[in-house]
């Protein structure tokens, strides 16, 4: 059912920090910060030959990765993203399954202006998971 690995996210304490360490230490391509109010982060992609980093920082008070940040003070690995094809037959299914999908259950706009759900991490293996429909 999943297909490609379209980004792993990476929770960041100071946005501009890390996207200097991509860019002048690993030499990689990296996009200017997006705001994305709605998500309560601000987004950095970086774009490598097969697949993308997300560099998320906190926007505003109720920033869903705060919680993380505080117990990750240096950033950590915040959730992997994975493409389907469509993603409600993908809920159905894992919804069946018994796996628990987070907030409403409804797909939203994703970061990259595509639906996305997340999964809860104690149904696979400690790890956040974004599906994101291609
Ligand atoms: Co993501």
């Amino acid at each position: 059912m999943i297909g490609r690995l379209n980004h792993v996210a990476i929770a960041v304490p100071d946005l501009a920090a890390a996207s200097a360490i991509y860019r002048d230490t690993l030499g990689a391509q990296v996009s200017a910060p997006v705001d994305q109010p709605d998500h309560g982060v601000t987004t950095v992609f970086i774009a490598l030959p097969n697949t993308k980093i997300e560099l998320l920082g906190v926007l505003g008070d109720a920033s869903p990765i705060a919680g993380f940040l505080q117990k990750n003070p240096f950033g950590g690995i915040h959730h992997v993203c994975y493409e389907v094809d469509d993603i409600l037959a993908a809920r159905a299914r894992l919804k069946a399954a018994g796996a628990r999908v987070l907030g409403d259950g409804e797909p939203r706009i994703g970061a990259h202006g595509k639906p996305v759900l997340f999964l809860h991490p104690k149904d696979f293996t400690g790890t956040l998971v974004e599906l994101e429909q291609a």
